[in-house]
């Protein structure tokens, strides 16, 4: 192994997953800098090994010890690069919080990030992902990814156009999976502060507090107030924030599931498609607040697993899999998990 890079071995993660599981990892790495990156992937492990780049660890269920190598960047740093006339482009190193990140921004009158304002995880897994809560995107932002190429250690940039943006998708889980590790990402904002307050349950917490036309820092304040209503605070209950994506059904089908159930939750995506409210499905089959052995369904938000104390990776995956057999027997629809089982 290269000098200044150590290598850990049967490395605790308890405290690295937002889950609270108890895994070990039979090596872990942590990457402070671009220049650990580079000796990371010139020391040839990664092509030896399984691997697995462990962010925040907010969107991960260990089903056991992990065999390989755990990556785990913690790179900090954020630069203005360039400002022009309405925009400014910004560089944050993946290890960087990304909450932490969104705050930095906003205090810096960097605008466009509020309504993703207390999301857990760090900005290298922000592309990966594609971040999103009330009606943005990560992908609304980012303007390049800075990789490097595992296979023969060449660094690149990637612009956005090229990252195949979905809804909590990118080439990055798909066809390029495994193939770069993310050191840095560039973010376009805006010097302007335009707030996007579609999404009802935001207007409507901010009129709760008398406030018509917020700062962004009002705004970003009632997104983590608002998710803090609904989602657990991963430091006293263990969860994976929404553990399963809002699944996306053609129009016909949310036609034909609205004569029966006048009341489901249903948003149009394009003219054909329709997204549903995985929270509500799940609701409607009587899982919310249920508890399996040390597993739950979250009493104020069934989209959301939780730990009851010490479950293990098991028990996570036999709940959700009843939660997904349940939901497609009596909907015909089958939900999709946003946090990926490792
Ligand atoms: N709903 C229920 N029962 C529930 C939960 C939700 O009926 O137990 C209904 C709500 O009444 C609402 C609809 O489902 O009409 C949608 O719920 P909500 O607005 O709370 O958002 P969500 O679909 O549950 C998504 C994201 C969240 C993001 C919020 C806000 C996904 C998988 N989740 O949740 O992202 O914060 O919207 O934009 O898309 C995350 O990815 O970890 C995450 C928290």
């Amino acid at each position: 192994m290269n000098p200044g890079l150590e290598i850990r071995t049967d490395y605790p993660l308890l405290t690295l997953n937002t889950f609270g599981i108890n895994a070990v990892a039979s090596r872990f790495v942590s990457l402070a800098s671009s220049d650990d990156f580079k000796k990371l992937i010139e020391s040839g492990l990664l092509r030896r090994e399984p691997f697995f780049v462990l962010g925040g660890g907010s969107n991960v269920v260990f089903c056991g010890d992990y065999k390989g190598v755990i990556v785990h960047p913690v790179n900090k740093g954020i630069r203005l690069l360039s400002k022009s006339t309405g925009c400014v482009y910004v560089e944050a190193e993946a290890g960087e919080v990304w909450s932490d990140f969104v705050d930095y921004c906003i205090d810096n009158q960097w605008f466009g990030l509020e309504n993703l304002a207390g999301i857990p995880g760090c900005v290298g897994a922000s592309p990966v992902q594609n971040v999103g809560a009330y009606g943005k995107e990560a992908k609304d932002f980012i303007d390049r990814v800075h990789l490097f190429d595992i296979q023969t250690g060449v660094q690149l940039w990637m612009d956005a156009s090229q990252c195949g943006f979905g809804y909590r998708w990118s080439v990055f889980k798909g066809e390029m999976k495994n193939r770069f590790l993310i050191d840095k990402v560039v973010f376009r904002l805006s010097t302007e502060f335009c707030p996007d307050l579609q999404y009802k349950a935001l207007s409507s917490a901010l009129s709760e507090r008398g406030i018509d036309s917020p700062t962004a820092r009002q705004l970003a304040d009632t997104v983590k107030q608002v998710r803090d209503s609904k989602l657990p605070d991963p430091k006293k209950i263990g969860s994976a924030g929404s553990f399963f994506k809002n699944p996306v059904v053609s129009r016909a089908k949310a036609e034909s599931l609205l004569e029966d159930n006048p009341d489901m939750v249903v948003f149009p995506v394009g003219d054909a498609e329709c997204k549903l409210a995985a929270g509500w499905l799940i609701e409607q089959c009587g899982w919310k607040g249920r508890t399996i052995g040390n597993v739950g369904v979250y009493e104020k938000q069934a989209l959301v697993l939780v730990n009851r104390g010490g479950c293990s990776g098991a028990e996570v995956k036999a709940l959700s899999d009843a939660i997904i057999n349940d939901v497609e027997s009596r909907y015909g629809v089958r939900l999709e998990c946003e946090a990926i089982f490792v």
